[in-house]
């Protein structure tokens, strides 16, 4: 009875365990099953358009900083800061959330505080998109009216993605930090 019992409490918790499979499968075998396929699927086009709202102390935080700065490498040389910000369908911060972009921003130019080296993941939690990610790495000169940043790869419906995202600031308050910033993005992936 109690061996019974006992078996009865490890099914239970093997179930709870079990990942929830999405179209793709995620087991190792689903993995390699997924690639060695991927010939036969064509390759998809797809467009992505979205806001960010990057509230600075609130959805980003400075972390770190130089500790002794020069005129030739002023203080703001090195800023980096960590962010989780929302990523809605229109340009209100209340419109409709439809992932998350989570990551960092260095300011890696010595002398333009604005140029910035992004480092993020973008985290959708809409629709068909929900759980599936893009990676986003490049170099962000943020004064520039219109930027464009490599996508270097996905997962869940976006994997192996390469493509661009092209940006442009909606809304910008300087002196309170508050940023809402268009995003038009164009990734192939399988
Ligand atoms: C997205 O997926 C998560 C985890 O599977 C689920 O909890 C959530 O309800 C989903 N969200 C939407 C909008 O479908
Ligand atoms: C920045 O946005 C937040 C949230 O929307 C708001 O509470 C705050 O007042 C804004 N700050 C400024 C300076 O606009």
């Amino acid at each position: 009875m109690a061996k019974l019992a006992l078996l009865f409490i490890f099914c239970v918790v093997v179930a709870a365990a079990l990942p929830v499979f999405s179209s793709n499968g995620q087991g190792a075998e689903d993995l390699e099953k997924w690639f060695r396929g991927k010939g036969q699927n064509t390759e998809k086009l797809t467009k992505l358009h979205f806001y960010y709202h990057d509230l600075r102390g609130k959805t980003s935080v400075l972390v770190a900083q130089q500790q002794n700065s020069s005129p030739k490498s002023p203080k703001f040389f090195g800023m980096t800061s960590i962010m989780d910000d929302p990523l809605t369908a229109g340009p209100e911060f209340k419109s409709k959330l439809v992932g998350r972009v989570q990551g960092l921003f260095s300011s890696s130019a010595i002398n333009e505080p604005s140029h910035l080296l992004c480092v993020m993941n973008f985290v959708f939690t809409d629709d068909k998109y929900n759980g599936s990610t893009l990676t986003v790495v490049g170099y962000n000169p943020t004064l520039q009216k219109h930027r464009e940043l490599p996508v270097v790869g996905g997962t869940g419906v976006f994997r192996l993605a390469r493509g661009v995202a092209q940006l442009k600031f909606f809304y910008f308050d300087v002196p309170g930090g508050n940023a809402t910033v268009e995003y038009n993005v164009i990734v192939q992936h399988y």
